[in-house]
């Protein structure tokens, strides 16, 4: 385990990231093994009430052309994704509120019945509606906390309020989900100090999952401007993550590959044990552009799944046959 000081210290240095990344495969390797855990990620609407300054979905950006998936076809959706051998499903949208607490129950209790596991990264909701969520058989909820330099968090979402977003994480903790959240890396005025205080809140909030994505600028944002964020970085801040939370899993992300053409395989070589292949209909694809240049948008789940496959076994990994819950908890 390292101290704030320490982790800073590492990110500020160059000169050791090859051992990094290897310690961090190696307690990858000791804690989680060698299995890689696939999560079928349906992205089902783009519609977003926020506006986060880095993100493409926000509701300010009149360029891109919004949709909801129906929920029959979300559930359609999800059951091609079963039949593809995922057991999870990972529901993704904006902040959309058409999605009401008794429409999401019932997709909820639709996927369930396709036996497999279930998590949902919707955004800031109430407590009420994180708990019929639950009831109705979610099992994993994601909500990154993106940072924890409070000043630069008003900077970046000036309609949202950390305390929320932070109220939020407790109360999923409560509600006895898998909770899942992480940071961007490479935000404009981030510090190399705030990224160890969000490896340190990881540990604090006892994560059972994080994410950890490089920034990218998308061009009908206030950030189109702004530098790219560094992928060895963004990949540094994971590999220590991996250290300070050996059991956890740990995906590697969308926005890794993006940076780099063999950006999973190279996550899943510095700490990672997780990929989230896009599971959703090929007509939808392009329009959830959070940022530039995101792979798969012309791809379908099939390919996607060969493909993915393919790249794990390629490293001598194999991909998981059980549901992939977190190792570091006793009660699932
Ligand atoms: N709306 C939900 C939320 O914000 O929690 C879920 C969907 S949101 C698109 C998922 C993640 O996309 C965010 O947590 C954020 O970290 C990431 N994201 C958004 N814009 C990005 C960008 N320009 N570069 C990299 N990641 C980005
Ligand atoms: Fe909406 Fe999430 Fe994008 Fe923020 S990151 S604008 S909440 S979709
Ligand atoms: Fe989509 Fe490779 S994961 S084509």
């Amino acid at each position: 385990m390292y101290t704030r000081k320490e982790i800073i210290d590492i990110l500020k240095d160059d000169s050791q990231n090859d051992y990094l990344f290897s310690l961090a495969d190696k307690v990858r390797h000791d804690n989680v093994g060698d299995e890689v855990h696939l999560r079928g990620l349906i992205e089902f609407s783009n519609i977003c009430k926020s506006s986060c300054k880095y993100c493409g979905l926000r509701s300010a950006n009149s360029e891109i052309s919004r949709y909801r998936i129906p929920k029959d076809e979300i559930i359609k959706i999800a059951q091609h994704a079963v039949d593809m051998g995922y057991k999870t499903i990972v529901l993704q949208s904006g902040e959309d509120a058409y999605y009401t607490t008794e429409m999401m129950v019932e997709i909820i209790k639709g996927i369930k019945n396709l036996d497999t596991a279930l998590t949902l990264s919707i955004g800031e909701r109430s407590f009420e509606d994180y708990k019929a969520f639950k009831d109705a058989g979610a099992d994993r909820y994601l909500i990154r906390i993106e940072t924890t330099d409070r000043e630069l968090y008003k900077q970046m979402h000036p309609n949202m309020d950390f305390d929320n977003r932070l109220r939020c994480l407790k109360d999923l903790k409560i509600l006895g989900y898998e909770v899942g959240t992480g940071c961007l890396v490479g935000l404009p005025n981030q510090t190399i100090e705030s990224l160890a205080d969000d490896i340190l809140f990881f540990k604090e909030v006892e994560a059972d999952m994080i994410g950890i994505g490089p920034f990218i600028p998308h061009p009908n944002t206030p950030l189109k401007d702004s530098s790219i964020g560094s992928f060895t970085l963004a990949l540094k801040v994971m590999a220590l993550t991996r250290i300070m939370l050996p059991d956890i899993n740990i995906p590697a992300t969308t926005a890794m590959e993006t940076l780099n053409p063999n950006g999973r395989i190279i996550a899943l070589q510095s700490g990672a044990n997780v990929v989230m292949p896009n599971v959703t209909t090929t007509q939808y694809r392009d329009k959830y552009e959070i940022y530039p240049n995101k792979i798969c948008i012309n791809d379908n789940p099939d390919k996607c799944r060969n493909c993915i496959g393919a790249k794990i076994e390629s490293i001598g990994r194999t991909v998981a046959t059980g549901y992939g819950f977190s190792h570091n908890r006793d009660n699932i």
